[in-house]
């Protein structure tokens, strides 16, 4: 079956959607984006047409997102930026037995290219930009804070605002400065005070720029490995297992006898000081700039009592209490959410049948509502998704997975959850971490080689949902 079809399309608004998977430029964007709103049916809807008060106006409005709904995209500094050279994750993908599948390289050169690819963001249609700071550009020496790359973070957040782009800036997102790594990373006792410090010389260079900040990205993540199951892990070993029989390794080969990344490591340590971390980093925030709107990441699964034997509620007390607790005191919450979880002992394998994305996970897209409600239930603070996508090489079952994704995201605000936007993952195709450049992610596509970006349907198709706020049928 043509993608295009499963997503019910004409034949003439499957040849408007082919015709956008092309280079970049700024009238190609313009063009792209009315092609795939007529792809989506948007083409033909019109409040002008609709006198109000009919049936018809009021499904319209049913269809609407609320006033100033934040929609963007995400990236994070290493996963875009290229030759992040003085971070962990840049050594241990060069290790000889790397446990990467290919080195970060140039990436998508984003540390270059920004200015077109922020012009790109806001030209799709969104008003919102997610991206984060390379902690090891800024203070790649201990002590020593760059001002010429605490000056690119600037040029990157005042080119958002001249897109009229809402800045959401993560602090920190997985990659750590070397000699941070090298001297245990957060089992390091002194971690959270080296973490604020940063914080606040960050803020205070960049904090009249932010519109959202967040002092970390996903740092459940460590001790949801724990109950992670992946196909194809050696012996049946937990991701956690897996990784923490790697540390030795990778120790080794750095001559760095107590480096410690974000990943490798014991995940309740880790827990713990990134708990303090998050504490301490947001309060060196709120000293520089108290208005600031700070919250952090949080990895959530749609977790779903598998029938026998159950371990769900003690994977929420182990993986996200601690987290939801110190939402409360946040000015928002982002959720990251991906697929579901049937949870049995640990996570069991995705159902017999289900269809897989390219890292294995089910394709469930209506992990979003049930993750928000969850979540606003728990902290009851305004809630922004800030992650949800898929990876796939066909881009129309993203184009699929996100319009059930918004569809039950709206159900959730209908029935009244404070939820203030939708930021996809990701922009570009990038670097997916260990698994390298295989996994696609993107709305846009990027040719490695020359770094021309392409846009593909789904970034279209979103932008134009985003500009309207409002979601097609
Ligand atoms: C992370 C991203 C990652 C994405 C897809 C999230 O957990 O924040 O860095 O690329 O998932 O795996």
């Amino acid at each position: 079956m043509s993608p295009a079809r499963e997503i019910g399309m004409s034949k003439l608004e499957q040849s408007s959607v082919k015709s956008t998977a092309h280079a970049v430029s700024r009238r190609d964007v313009l063009r792209v984006t009315s092609a795939a709103a007529f792809a989506a049916g948007m083409g033909k809807l019109s409040f002008a047409y609709t006198p109000a008060g009919s049936s018809a106006a009021t499904a319209e409005k049913s269809k609407a997102f609320p006033d100033k709904f934040l929609w963007g995209c995400a990236t994070a500094a290493h996963q875009v930026e290229g030759n992040n050279t003085n971070s962990d994750f840049w050594a241990m993908e060069h290790l000889p037995q790397s446990m990467f599948k290919e080195p970060s390289g140039d990436a998508c050169d984003h540390y270059h290219l920004y200015p077109q690819d922020i012009a790109m963001v806001a030209e799709l249609g969104f008003n919102t930009y997610r991206f984060s700071l390379e902690w090891a550009r800024i203070e790649p020496e201990e002590g020593f804070f760059s001002l010429a790359e605490l000056d690119h973070y600037k040029r990157m957040l005042a080119a958002c605002h001249e897109h009229q782009l809402t800045p959401m800036l993560t602090y920190y997102h997985f990659s750590l400065p070397r000699w941070f790594a090298i001297k245990g990373g957060w089992q390091n006792e002194k971690a959270a005070d080296l973490y604020a410090r940063f914080c606040e010389k960050a803020t205070r260079h960049l904090g009249d720029l932010v519109g959202y900040a967040s002092t970390m990205n996903e740092p459940d993540i460590p001790q949801l490995l724990n109950w992670f199951n992946l196909p194809g892990t050696p012996g049946g070993m937990s991701i956690a297992e897996m990784m923490q029989a790697g540390l030795g390794n990778v120790r080794k080969q750095l001559n760095a006898p107590e480096f410690s990344d974000f990943f490798l490591g014991d995940g309740k340590k880790t827990r713990d000081s990134l708990l303090a971390a998050h504490g301490k980093g947001k309060d060196a925030m709120k000293s520089v700039r108290p208005d600031m709107p700070v919250g952090f990441n949080l990895a959530m699964q749609d977790d779903q009592a598998a029938p026998e034997d159950s371990h769900l509620e003690e994977k929420r007390a182990d993986v996200y209490a601690p987290w939801l607790d110190a939402a409360k005191h946040c000015d928002y919450l982002g959720v990251q959410t991906y697929s579901r979880s049937l949870v049995g002992k640990k996570d069991l394998p995705a159902p017999k049948g289900a269809e897989l994305t390219q890292n294995g996970m089910e394709f469930y897209p209506e992990c979003v509502e049930h993750v928000v409600r969850y979540a606003s239930k728990e902290t009851k603070v305004p809630i922004i998704v800030t992650e949800n996508g898929i990876a796939t090489e066909d881009d129309s079952r993203r184009v699929e997975y996100i319009q059930r994704a918004l569809a039950g995201l709206k159900r959730a605000i209908d029935d009244g959850v404070d939820c203030r936007g939708y930021i996809a993952w990701s922009l570009m195709d990038n670097f997916e971490w260990m698994s390298g450049y295989t996994p696609k992610f993107g709305m846009v596509a990027v040719d490695l080689k020359t770094q021309k970006r392409t846009i593909k349907p789904s970034g279209a198709i979103l932008g134009n949902i985003a500009r309207k706020n409002f979601l097609a049928s």
